[in-house]
């Protein structure tokens, strides 16, 4: 571990004082045990997104295919999130934070937090969708909760639904839909720029918000996330109030990150012109690089909506992961297309047919592919060291 000589307050979660430093959980399989525990061994929260990890183990591959029911694949996945906690948990040494991000609108949610609390993760991450439940889920569990919303007057109706239950949030994340990547906490693609998620804004409403609720700000620890790509950026937001930011897509090109070379590649390769935003599946927007079966998709989108758009579908994957999916459902206004094969496939670093979840920003190492450590150092503190000869 590198001691990272820096100025910034620790982010103190649940009594643990880390650097003020969140990687985002990234699906499917993208941070998974690797990219996690690294940061977590920095003295940072490292991120494990729960969906579909069987992608990494092949003996569970095998098991789902020899049986490619429901039940089975969910039995995989669960096997999966638990060996790759350990496996987190073990290469982190015991500093920092292992954190589990689960989404709510995935069906299978409740039980990816069963997993993530009898595993000792010290986190549980929540987001696409209000963790209204999350307090309830994890009773008699010691572990923090940390909901993922996008503006002051979500977060207001989670502290008061929560405190009626006698819980605080133990920190929350604040992701602007205008940067961050993947699914974008938004009704509407042409809303994500409404001024109600600038980062400024949502730190001045909430010191009103805490107000009115009893609380002191320093009570609830906030990390806001979205375009964060340097040590400019951190420190223009701590300064303004953030007690920590969390950082998506310079993680995930990092060489700790779980995904194959090739999926990393697509993401440091793309200009601002290849990144493009549209409806997903779960009926919310996303953002992501305009690859070739991106691109098929969107040209013919308004031809599958109106020729399938309203008719069920058998779930191809089998996993039924979504609590509502508009392929499966019969969705028309949402998206149709199958986004756990699409996922799992820029996984595997397939450009062809590959959905590759992206932030709109550039990218703090441009095209390099640099270490966990390098990244965590350049955010704190502004210093980058010659990057290793290549081999
Ligand atoms: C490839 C990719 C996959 C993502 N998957 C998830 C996810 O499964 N759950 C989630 O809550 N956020 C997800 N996100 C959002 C990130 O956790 C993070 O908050 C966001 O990307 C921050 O913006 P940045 O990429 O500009 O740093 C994903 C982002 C990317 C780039």
């Amino acid at each position: 571990m590198t001691s990272h000589a820096h100025s910034f307050a620790p982010l103190t979660i649940r009594g643990r004082s880390l650097l003020p430093i969140v990687q985002g959980g990234m699906g499917v399989g993208i941070s998974a045990h690797r990219l996690a525990g690294s940061v977590a061994r920095e003295g940072a929260v490292g991120t494990i997104a729960s969906i579909d990890l069987r992608h990494h183990h092949e003996d569970l591959l095998a098991m789902c295919r020899e049986d490619h029911t429901r039940p089975t694949l969910e039995r995989a996945n669960l096997i999966a999130l638990a060996r790759e906690i350990k496996a987190a948990r073990e290469l982190s040494q015991g500093r920092g934070m292992i954190a589990v991000n689960v989404m709510k609108a995935v069906s299978a949610h409740a039980d990816y937090v069963r997993v993530a609390c009898d595993e000792g993760a010290n986190a549980i991450v929540m987001g696409a969708g209000l963790p209204l439940d999350l307090p309830d889920l994890t009773a008699g569990c010691d572990i923090a909760l940390i909901p993922i919303l996008s503006d002051s007057r979500g977060v207001t109706l989670v502290l008061k639904k929560w405190m009626k239950k006698g819980r605080l949030p133990d920190a929350i994340v604040i992701e602007h839909p205008a940067h961050a990547g993947g699914h974008l906490g938004v009704g509407d693609v042409a809303d994500m720029h409404d001024e109600r998620f600038g980062f400024e804004r949502v730190l001045t409403e909430l010191d009103a918000s805490f107000a009115a609720l009893g609380l002191k700000r320093e009570d609830v620890p906030v990390i806001v996330a979205g375009g964060i790509n340097s040590h400019e950026a951190v420190r223009k937001w701590l300064a303004a109030g953030a007690n920590g930011v969390q950082i998506g897509t310079p993680f995930a090109v990092t060489e700790e990150g779980d995904a194959h070379p090739e999926f990393k590649r697509v993401l440091v390769e793309a200009t601002p012109d290849d990144i493009v935003e549209f409806v997903s599946v779960t009926g919310l927007p996303a953002r992501a690089v305009k690859t070739p079966w991106l691109m098929r998709y969107l040209r013919n989108e308004e031809r599958i909506r109106t020729k399938i758009g309203a008719r069920k579908q058998t779930c191809p994957s089998a996993l039924e992961c979504l609590s509502a999916c508009g392929l499966r459902d019969g969705i028309e206004k949402f998206g149709h297309f199958c986004i756990d094969t699409r996922l799992a496939a820029a996984l595997r670093g397939d450009v062809g047919n590959g959905l590759f979840f992206r932030g709109r920003e550039k990218l703090p190492f441009g095209a390099a592919i640099r270490s966990v450590r390098d990244l965590i150092e350049l955010l704190l503190t502004g210093a980058t060291k010659a990057a290793p000869a290549s081999c």
